[in-house]
């Protein structure tokens, strides 16, 4: 038997996931980054594969494993990362997993810093970097009909969720509790609120594998209501 529609309710559909963290240059040597793993990203991409989708996973720099059945877009600055994700448009859903640096450096330096040329430690001055999630979620043309961000918090979770909700014009946000024991930052498990526009789910904790797949699982329900 080949699989049937069922099995794949994502075929014909094209999807886009950011994963993994952002590096900015300080110089040619050193760089600005965060903890991110890219294991949730990785895992959303996939389990969208597997559900049938073309999918593009925009990752920023991981030592992890490929996900199988993907097209694979490797950018290490967040500028880099916003120009991949608009050359990957058109698609039906993009997911936003990566852990996108906020600033980077406003000027790196061409050479090594050297140590020996002041007296004080030097000092950085950051520019904002854009914000991809919020971009693509507020395009007059084009926009994805699924935009889902994350929000990675480590106090007052769900509170803090809801206003990114509003203000990045993301249709979902799942949000996640960054200081938790369970160690979401680089670890295997995850404990997420959903927030849509009809309230708040919170899941128990499970897998990063699991989460993808139900999240993946509802974006294609939701999708199909849309096209219906
Ligand atoms: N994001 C993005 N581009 C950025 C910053 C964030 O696309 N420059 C996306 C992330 O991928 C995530 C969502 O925005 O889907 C929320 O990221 P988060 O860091 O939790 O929120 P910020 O809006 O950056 O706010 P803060 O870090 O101050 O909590
Ligand atoms: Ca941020």
């Amino acid at each position: 038997f080949s699989s049937t529609s069922d099995a794949k309710p994502l075929s014909g559909c094209r999807v886009i996931v950011t994963s993994g963290p952002t590096h900015e240059p300080i110089d040619p040597v050193r760089y600005i980054a965060n903890r991110s793993s890219g294991k949730q990203g990785h895992e959303l991409a996939a389990a969208a594969a597997r559900l049938g989708a073309d999918v593009t996973l925009v990752s920023g720099p991981v030592s992890i494993a490929e996900p199988a059945g993907v097209r694979i877009v490797r950018v290490s600055t967040a500028e880099e990362m916003l120009a991949a994700v608009k050359h990957a448009l058109p698609a039906d859903i993009a997911i936003f997993a990566a852990a996108v640096a906020d600033w980077r450096v406003a000027t790196p330096n061409t050479s090594k810093i050297k140590k020996s040329t002041s007296d004080a430690p030097p000092a950085l001055t950051l520019a904002e970097n854009p914000d991809i999630l919020k971009t693509i979620a507020q395009l007059r043309k084009g926009r994805p009909p699924l935009v889902v961000g994350f929000a990675a918090e480590t106090n007052d979770v769900v509170a803090h969720a809801k206003k990114k909700l509003k203000s990045k014009g993301a249709d979902w946000i799942v949000a996640n509790d960054v200081s938790s024991p369970i160690g979401v930052m680089g670890g295997e498990r995850n404990a997420v609120h959903l927030l849509t526009s009809a309230g708040v789910e919170s899941w128990p904790e499970m897998s990063k594998t699991e989460v993808a797949i139900r999240i993946v699982t509802r974006a294609a329900a939701h999708l199909a209501t849309l096209k219906r």
